[in-house]
């Protein structure tokens, strides 16, 4: 969409009245906001404008009186145009961005990276996570990246490089953990942290949960834009569903344990209910066992299987009682011979706290970095699927050593270029690299 097209569909879907700025970024709008860009305004671009995106851009927005969005990206221009289409209607005030802002296929994140944004959304699939944290990085922008922080340990080596780097450039990286940011979690994890249930020993924590969606294929669409359109299903593309949706639960069960990292562990997991080709040569179910240097036992279970019960919890288990907190409901925590506390404060967003505490830490110059700690709980999710693809033992730090490269390099990238898809992992015979 060039821009005399974009601001015609801006003015038709919002009212607005474009004034002739020399920037064309001073926007009039029906309510009578005028926002105008200034030497205080943090511009934000988005990469990758999907459903998760769409919603970070918009909670950057409403983060801060001053945030803009000023530059989008993503593989495809129909993807771009309903996430822009949807943000006018959210918060049209401040959504800055003209034609030549918008920016489609495999080099959207440069182009992005080239505009003046001082933060930049990083919300495509996760196979692109590492390159985008790196090249955003080098271009000096503060950084939003949804998790998974990478679907192979090269690429959690290189973004906890990143996190590295990004800390000695003063650059936030914030992560899209999001239930660290959830007020009953946020209150219920500082009690049992100060000893509620004394030593924690045991976590048991699922994420059983139905099937997703997928997409038919159309006719003009090469082996690269189908999979792209269903990369949950590619474990080169989305890490599998253990390291793509259920990383949460095994972050939570890490944020239990202090946050120390498990030794090894041994698991299993398989296809079972979701055979069909077009989901691709994903498990849907795993269950993992992380064995801890002093004896400490963390267990995790996750499915996507339609018609089954489902689970979304993590259980504590420690020496002075036990904790049980489902993710969306009850937390609750049981010490041992004494009543129990349930939380029931006001819950908050924890999307919106995110870039809450994102933006108000930029403005203070005190830069959010959880990066390293996001890169270390993925690799935790990274060690489950090897284990249970392998059917072998493995040490965490043999896992993060781990040579194994799923996808192409960044640059690689091409639409009628496919990319191998491997066999369905089958323990005992798939090899641990
Ligand atoms: N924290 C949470 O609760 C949460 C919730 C949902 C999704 N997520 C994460 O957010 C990420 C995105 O998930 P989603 O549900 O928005 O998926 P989605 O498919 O809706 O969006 C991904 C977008 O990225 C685009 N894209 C693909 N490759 C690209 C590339 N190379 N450059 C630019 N754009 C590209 C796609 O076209 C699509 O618009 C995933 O990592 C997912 O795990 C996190």
């Amino acid at each position: 969409m060039n821009q005399k097209n974009s601001r015609r569909q801006f003015v038709k879907k919002t009212g607005a009245t474009v004034l002739g700025s020399t920037l064309g970024f001073n926007i009039l709008t029906a309510n009578g906001y005028k926002h105008k860009i200034n030497s205080d305004t943090i511009k934000v671009g988005l990469i990758g404008c999907g459903g998760r995106g769409t919603g970070a851009a918009l909670q950057a927005t409403l983060a801060d009186p001053n945030v803009v969005l000023t530059a989008m990206g993503d593989a495809f221009q129909d993807r771009l145009d309903k996430s822009y289409d949807n943000l006018l209607i959210e918060n049209a005030d401040k959504i800055l961005v003209d034609g030549e802002h918008k920016f489609v296929g495999f080099d959207a994140y440069k182009k992005v990276l080239e505009t003046d944004v001082d933060l930049v959304i990083l919300t495509t699939p996760p196979c692109f996570r590492p390159a985008h944290i790196e090249a955003a990085i080098a271009a000096g922008k503060h950084i939003f990246a949804e998790k998974p922080m990478a679907v192979d340990a090269p690429g959690i080596r290189r973004v906890i490089a990143s996190a590295k780097l990004a800390k000695e450039k003063g650059l936030a990286l914030m992560s899209g953990f999001c239930w660290r940011h959830d007020t009953p979690k946020v209150d219920s994890y500082k009690r049992i942290l100060d000893g509620a249930i004394g030593d924690v020993h045991t976590v048991y924590n699922t994420y059983n949960t139905g099937a997703l969606w997928s997409h038919d294929r159309k006719a003009d669409w090469s082996d690269m834009e189908y999979q792209l359109r269903n990369w949950l299903y590619y474990t080169w593309m989305s890490g599998d569903h253990i390291i793509e949706q259920a990383i949460h639960s095994i972050d939570l069960m890490r944020w239990g344990f202090g946050d120390e990292l498990p030794i090894s562990a041994v698991g299993t997991g398989g296809r079972q209910a979701r055979t069909e080709a077009k989901y691709g040569n994903i498990y849907d179910h795993f269950a993992t066992v992380f064995e801890y240097a002093d004896g400490r036992k963390g267990f995790h279970i996750s499915r996507q299987q339609k018609d089954c019960s489902r689970a979304y919890h993590v259980e504590m288990l420690g020496s002075g009682g036990r904790s049980y907190l489902d993710v969306f409901r009850k937390h609750e925590i049981m010490p041992t011979g004494k009543s129990s506390w349930l939380w029931e404060g006001e819950n908050t967003n924890m999307y919106q706290n995110e870039h809450n505490t994102l933006f108000a830490g930029i403005r203070k110059g005190e830069y959010f970095n959880d990066g390293v700690r996001a890169a270390e709980s993925t690799m935790m999710g990274i060690l489950s699927r090897m284990v249970a693809y392998t059917g072998q033992t493995i040490t965490y730090e043999d896992a993060l050593n781990s040579q194994e490269v799923l996808g192409p390099n960044i640059d690689d990238y091409n639409m009628d270029k496919s990319w191998p898809m491997k066999d369905v992992a089958m323990p005992g015979i798939t090899k641990f690299v």
